[in-house]
């Protein structure tokens, strides 16, 4: 079930994965740290000011983006319900091997049991499912969706209406979406769904990135 992408260094000094068949890496090789910051926590979670956020993230991969997000939650002393998708698991003597392990809760959210609900810290509960995004139902809410699939040109098939509109539906009011992807398809999706989409400032290396507002 589980599969070793090969260690690459990004240009902050931090790791990232590479898919071994597609040559995909999991975040920019311009710095994984500092566009999982930039996207995901700065422009999502520190947005929202909820005590308690249900985060869903679109592909668990690395684990780099829970590891923030349990790390960012713990700083401003709020707690998170962590959902995450992942089709293809990376095997734990891969992630054994990336420098993430020198912070005590990496390995963790490796070891973390599938498809059950587990506790990592008294605040950062973590669910992974293994499955394929493109027909998970979700049967709860999220307030932020981290949408980390690989880009658009390469898995086309997860950038579609369809799926941004079962997630739109599993979203809280005033939920918010964030993506590193700012393609016209893709907002073309995403307003297609339901949702409110801007267009901010990129993670380095990239002009553009995406913020999708649920309204109503
Ligand atoms: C850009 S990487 C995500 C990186 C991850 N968020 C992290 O912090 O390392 C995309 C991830 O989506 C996963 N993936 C690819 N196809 C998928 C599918 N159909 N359903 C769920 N996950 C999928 C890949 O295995 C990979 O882990």
């Amino acid at each position: 079930m589980t599969h070793g992408p090969d260690i690459v260094a990004t240009s902050d000094g931090s790791q990232t994965l590479r898919h071994q068949v597609t040559g995909e890496t999991y975040h920019s090789v311009n710095g994984a740290v500092a566009e999982s910051r930039h996207v995901f926590i700065r422009n999502g979670f520190e947005v929202s000011e909820a005590q308690h956020v249900r985060i869903l993230e679109a592909g668990f991969g690395s684990g780099l983006n829970a590891l923030m997000t349990l790390r960012a939650a713990e700083e401003a002393g709020r707690s998170v319900d962590y959902t995450a998708i992942e089709l293809y698991p990376v095997n734990i003597q891969t992630a054994a091997q990336m420098a993430y392990t020198a912070d005590d809760m990496f390995i963790p959210l490796h070891q973390a049991a599938w498809n059950e609900k587990q506790s990592i810290t008294p605040n950062f509960s973590l669910t992974k499912i293994h499955g394929d995004l493109a027909d998970t139902r979700f049967d709860t809410i999220f307030d932020i969706v981290y949408y980390d699939a690989f880009a658009p040109d390469s898995q086309p098939e997860l950038w579609t209406e369809e799926i941004f509109r079962r997630i739109y539906l599993a979203m809280s009011a005033g939920g918010m979406l964030l993506t590193y992807s700012a393609k016209g398809d893709v907002k073309r999706a995403l307003r297609a769904a339901g949702f409110e989409v801007h267009r901010l400032e990129g993670a380095p290396g990239k002009r553009h990135m995406l913020r999708a507002i649920k309204k109503d």
